[in-house]
């Protein structure tokens, strides 16, 4: 499938997953590969983690309004001036690079805004700084979410990007964020929260305006609980699923089953017994954790009748701009190959 198609098969796109499997990589590759393909994105964060900035080498901290990561540049140089290449097979031009915008998204800026759009600007800072969102949030359980989901979907009908991906909290706070909107339905018969609140429910059900991609790791743990939360995401809240992105995988490699000394040998190096010992369990340890790879992801589509995008394990001690575009360029092959291999099917 072409990346500008699968990007566009939704205006938000919510990245959601288990604490620490790699939401906020993942939300980060997707849209340095969207922009490269061409569209804009606007990126939300959520819980003013440092994660989304630095992944694109920015050292300020995202705020309410409007920061650009990467100004759309181009054209890339994928593909050829005739229109071939490898992304470039019927494409008569160069695709311009598009813009990542992002922006950190608070209960109580939202509430802020909220309140100084509906004439109420004066009071409403000092209502925000003496707790009082504090207290109304307790009265009212889901009202910090609705402000915040009733951002994203101005956003959605408003702000001028093709795409916005959103960095969701972890699972168990997830559910809750996303399923806030139908209990305030419930508990509010009337009136502005109701509004918003339907308005929510009907953005989080169209599949053309929002759908939610799951991230999780090749392990037991993680496959457990994403197949869970996908089902839960479905059945209680009504989202549409995309593709799960099975994160931190390892690739195949047959030369971990080579025996170490004859492997030296061959390009004549010498081992020591104790250098021989070491690469044997480092290559037995890596293929065991391979093996575990392979096992967990048959489990997951065996659970889970969803498509599942492989992104890499990148071995570097933090993670920038380069290990971005790494991850994003894997992404982006893995989605290209969709279509050439058959299409799970629900049962
Ligand atoms: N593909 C990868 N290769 C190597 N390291 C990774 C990869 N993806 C994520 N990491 C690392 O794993 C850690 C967790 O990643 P990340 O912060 O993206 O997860 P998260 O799901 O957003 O976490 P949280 O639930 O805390 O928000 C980080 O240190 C990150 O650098
Ligand atoms: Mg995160």
């Amino acid at each position: 499938m072409d990346i500008a198609t699968f990007c566009r098969q939704s205006r938000v796109l919510v990245i959601a997953g288990k604490g620490g499997v790699g939401k906020t990589t993942i939300t980060a590759a997707l849209a340095r590969m969207a922009a490269r393909a061409g569209l804009d994105v606007l990126v939300v964060e959520l819980e003013g983690k440092p994660g989304v900035s630095a992944a694109f080498g920015a050292t300020e901290p995202l705020a309410y309004t409007d920061s650009t990561l990467t100004a759309g540049s181009g054209p890339l140089g994928i593909v050829r001036d005739d229109g071939s290449g490898p992304r470039g097979a019927g494409q008569p031009e160069a695709v311009a690079e598009g813009t990542v915008h992002a922006r950190r998204i608070t209960p109580d800026d939202a509430l802020l805004e909220y309140l100084a759009e509906h004439g109420m600007g004066r009071i409403s800072k000092r209502l925000v700084s003496s707790g009082a969102l504090d207290v109304v949030s307790t009265a009212i359980p889901g009202i910090r979410d609705i402000l915040v989901l009733g951002k994203i979907k101005q956003l959605e009908r408003e702000a001028d990007v093709d795409l916005i991906l959103v960095d969701a909290p972890a699972t168990g706070h997830a559910m809750t964020f996303l399923s806030s909107a139908r209990g305030l339905l419930d508990a509010a018969r009337s009136g502005p929260v109701r509004a918003q609140a339907q308005d929510v429910v009907e953005l989080l059900a169209d599949p053309e305006r929002c759908q939610v991609a799951l991230v999780t790791l090749p392990e037991e743990m993680p496959v457990n609980e994403v197949i869970e939360a996908a089902y839960q995401l479905e059945d209680r809240v009504g989202l549409t699923l995309g593709p799960v992105i099975v994160n931190g995988c390892l690739s195949d490699d047959p030369r971990l089953s080579e025996d170490p000394a004859a492997a030296a040998a061959a390009v004549a190096v010498t081992l020591s017994t104790e250098q021989i010992g070491a690469l044997a369990a480092a290559a037995s340890f890596r293929a065991s954790r391979y093996a575990l790879q392979v096992a967990q992801r048959r489990r997951l589509a065996d659970e889970l009748p969803l498509r599942q995008l492989e992104a890499p394990i990148v071995f570097s001690d933090t993670i920038g701009p380069r290990e971005i575009e790494r991850i994003a360029e894997s992404l982006a092959d893995a989605i290209e190959n969709i279509g050439a291999e058959p299409a799970p099917t629900v049962s």
